[in-house]
């Protein structure tokens, strides 16, 4: 009897909600937190750091997940990021197939990550090529971007109305679906539109959009980018000059994309961000304007619109840099300009086995969360450029260079990305010509040098791959790890006593300071080679002798030290 008045409660919730996923207790919502100018993702109501990897763009169909899944664990990932083909879950007008979403959910579960998955909408890469079939065909209704000339572009027009309400109300049966089947939040963010803006014309010059550029600039956006203009009220050209058609196209397609997100968010509020296809930040070429190489997509998140973005979409949480640049400055400059005091960093694509390193500069701008994309077994040779694939070698060697970030970081991924919230985290990589990076903590410079042998503070390694960690514990205590970098600890003097000083690091002497008129040396208290657990540090040896001669030594293999030191 007693069974059968249960089953009849399970039945009565089961039917009250319309499915089963009601039975499953809610978690707390993802969100995206400020405080103090510092930033962080609260998973489960504390800060967490995402671990990810993309798959490759056909990857996220239910038969694909086999050549997915074992490229995650082997990459000790903690999230998944996987597109959700808006053509899949809308066959025919108003009707949506949830069938891929939910696979994606239970094998996620099964396979203990979490996932951001993204809405290949409106927008992939500029061109409108993940639109249902049923809108391709019917461009007098879903328009094509036209150019200068009136010839339809391969991108969608950000001023076609039916595409907004067609994409809205997708999004909207999207977003509900999931707040129904995921109360567990398995899905921590959501990507809106992927690297939206246009190739082929700098802007939309249908009539419609003539329009709207030759009328008056919404004052929100004159605000963000401090115009003061003789009008009052100036049109795009007016404000902006020889910049009104790049910027008129970020506005618009922000605009459209903000609607997207904030029809989403009004039915399951998760956190969101829109992807940005980058303009080398030193030599920005042309927006929309293809051929000459260092051209870039119009009407995006490049680092010259990020206030337009802002106040054109609010509702995005994130703006977020695809970085894929190849040089060392460009790189960094990029994971610069998106970490600002009104956007967290969150880098959801990258590539080039070489930038793996990179993760490290990214934990040292608090970013929170980090993933290279096309990390899968279903494409291994389609992306030689980025990957470096050579099908001849074994399917895991291009995944390594990003695998052993996440075997370093993961089990302290909680602590790392705690410290980092509350600004008690550096961390760095190593750059071409750069031998050594101090990072100062109040009584204390880390010196963090590449290269180093015994009795030398090195030069460098043969190729840059360096990439340390330091955070305090305490006002002497630092959790310190990395690869293929040594680090020490020097007591800080000020600049003048600095220019005096006899012997800094790496010589017979410990690091030293002349302050005051009195040396003081660094001594190791207690260094502890030790691993986290729960959130616990657990030693498991004690380093002395050879291990602390010249300084703490990481090599290629993951070890996390937590280091206490005094001056003699
Ligand atoms: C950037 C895009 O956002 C991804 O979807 C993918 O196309 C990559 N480029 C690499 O090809």
């Amino acid at each position: 009897m007693k069974m059968r008045s249960a089953l009849l409660v399970v039945l009565a919730a089961t039917l009250a909600a319309g499915t089963l996923y009601a039975q499953v207790a809610e978690s707390p919502l993802p969100r995206v937190v400020n405080k103090d100018g510092r930033f962080a993702l609260f998973v489960d109501d504390a800060p967490y750091l995402m671990l990810g990897a993309q798959v490759h763009n056909s990857s996220s169909w239910p038969a694909m997940l086999p050549k997915v899944w074992p490229a995650m664990e082997y990459l000790n990932v903690n999230t998944v990021e996987m597109p959700i083909y808006w053509e899949q879950f809308e066959p025919r007008p108003g009707q949506y197939d949830y069938t891929t979403i939910d696979t994606l959910l239970t094998e996620a579960r099964q396979h203990h990550v979490h996932l951001v998955l993204l809405w290949f909408g409106t927008w992939k890469n500029g061109s409108q090529h993940y639109m249902p079939e049923w809108m391709k065909l019917d461009t007098a209704r879903y328009p094509h971007m036209v150019d200068r000339n009136g010839e339809a572009v391969d991108s969608p027009s950000p001023h076609a109305a039916a595409s907004l309400e067609a994409d809205k109300s997708a999004f909207t049966a999207f977003m509900r679906h999931l707040k129904e089947a995921d109360p567990q939040r398995t899905v921590l963010i959501i990507q809106v539109e992927n690297e939206a803006g246009s190739w082929g014309s700098v802007r939309d010059f249908s009539p419609a959009a003539q329009k709207l550029f030759e009328a008056p600039v919404p004052p929100e956006v004159l605000s963000a980018m401090h115009v003061k203009a003789a009008s009052p009220s100036p049109n795009w050209p007016e404000a902006f000059g020889p910049n009104a058609d790049e910027y008129f196209h970020a506005f618009s397609v922000a605009k459209y994309i903000g609607q997207v997100a904030a029809a989403g968010k009004a039915a399951y509020p998760l956190p969101m961000y829109a992807n940005a296809a980058l303009r080398d930040p030193f030599n920005p070429g042309r927006a929309g304007q293809p051929g000459a190489s260092g051209n870039y997509e119009s009407g995006g998140p490049t680092d010259n619109v990020l206030p337009i973005w802002k106040a054109a979409a609010p509702a995005l949480d994130v703006l977020a840099p695809d970085d894929y640049q190849n040089d060392d400055a460009t790189y960094l400059k990029v994971l610069e300009l998106y970490h600002r005091d009104d956007n967290a960093l969150f880098v959801p694509e990258t590539g080039g086995p070489d930038n793996a390193r990179f993760f490290f500069s990214a934990l040292g701008l608090q970013t929170i969360g980090f993933s290279p994309f096309g990390l899968d077994y279903t494409h291994r040779t389609a992306d030689r450029s980025l990957n470096q694939v050579d099908a001849s070698r074994p399917q895991e060697e291009f995944l390594t260079p990003w695998a052993m970030n996440y075997r370093l970081v993961g089990p302290m991924q909680r602590e790392i990305a705690r410290l980092n919230f509350e600004g008690k985290l550096q961390a760095v990589a190593e750059e071409q010509g750069k031998v050594a990076r101090t990072l100062p903590f109040g009584s204390w410079d880390a010196v963090v040098s590449f290269g180093a042998a015994r009795n030398n503070r090195g030069a460098g390694n043969p190729k840059p791959a360096g990439r340390a960690l330091v955070a305090q514990l305490k006002d002497n205590q630092f959790l310190v790890t990395g690869y293929f970098c040594r680090v020490d600890f020097r007591p800080t003097a000020t600049e003048q006593q600095r220019k005096s000083q006899l012997i800094v690091e790496g010589t017979q002497q410990n690091p030293s300071a002349l302050i005051d008129g009195k040396w003081q040396h660094r001594q190791f208290l207690l260094v502890e080679e030790g691993i986290y657990e729960n959130g616990a540090f657990k030693p498991i040896r004690i380093w002395n002798g050879d291990e602390t001669d010249w300084g703490l030594d990481f090599g290629g293999d993951p070890v996390v030290l937590r280091v206490s030191v005094a001056t003699y």
